[in-house]
């Protein structure tokens, strides 16, 4: 049954905000504590790598099925800066600040007429992150990395956000986005920080806290991508429903592979 904008809008919200990875994340609860081993870190480290990359191409895949201009350019800017164009202030010169230090390098803006740099790749941060830990870059960001828990996430990344078929894709970057906002960062910043006053003083936060920041800017903004998709012109509500589900359902078998990963390690 089709349904009016405002009726579709909470029968999504009602899926995304109960999903259980939304609601209830076991692994990034516990990792809050900051109980968390030096094996523990590696190994979040390494998972979130492989995740992060593939994140790239599934992005540059959303990009090339993009329905319109608007979230062709929309995409862009996620993907264009993942790789390393930092986001410029409107009507700024260049970038507010001229560093490669994530923790101060901008969340404003946008990679129009902006600067490359090979040192502000979210994957470049991730290698910072990881040396102080003993990972080098070939130990981060390969498939070849990933517990069947990853790859599960990284392989419906790929066929759900970067799907060709429009309200799919738009579906599962809406559940992204409304999981991503939903506070994983800062529990993954709180067990990290404990972490690093206990053991790791030389670790660098930057790439968990500049997301953390992009997230609560997000929530902040008032830009309704629901109403825009549902504005499409093939708009498909169950697909957009689907989309999303399933694309919750692989972020679970990321996080639940972690938490799965603790329980048998610490019970060895
Ligand atoms: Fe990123």
């Amino acid at each position: 049954m089709e349904q009016d904008l405002e009726s579709f809008r909470s029968s999504v919200e009602d899926i995304v905000y109960h999903h259980p990875v939304v609601m209830d994340n076991t692994y990034t609860k516990w990792f809050a504590k900051g109980e968390a081993s030096r094996g523990e870190v590696r190994h979040l480290a390494v998972q979130f790598s492989v995740f992060s990359h593939q994140f790239v191409e599934a992005s540059l895949r959303k990009v090339i099925n993009a329905a319109d201009l608007q979230t062709y350019r929309a995409g862009k800017e996620i993907l264009m800066n993942e790789l390393g164009v930092v986001y410029r202030p409107a009507g700024a010169r260049r970038e507010a600040a001229d560093t490669e230090d994530p923790e101060l390098v901008g969340t404003e803006g946008s990679v129009d007429a902006s600067t490359f740099r090979f040192s502000a790749a979210h994957f470049e941060w991730l290698l910072n992150f990881g040396a102080p830990l003993g990972l080098s870059f070939e130990d981060m960001g390969k498939r070849r990395h990933a517990t069947p828990g990853t790859r599960f996430f990284c392989d419906e990344l790929l066929r759900i956000y970067g799907a060709e078929d429009a309200s799919i894709a738009e579906g599962a970057s809406f559940a992204v986005e409304h999981w991503a906002a939903a506070g994983f960062w800062k529990e993954l910043i709180a067990g990290l920080k404990a972490f690093k006053d206990r053991e790791c003083p030389g670790l660098p936060l930057g790439f968990w806290i500049w997301h953390d920041k992009i997230e609560d800017q997000h929530a902040a903004h008032t830009s309704d991508e629901l109403g825009q998709a549902f504005a499409m012109p093939e708009f498909d509500q169950e697909k957009f429903i689907q989309g999303a589900r399933e694309m919750l359902d692989g972020v679970r078998a990321f996080w639940d592979g972690l938490w799965g990963d603790h329980v048998v390690g610490r019970a060895a």
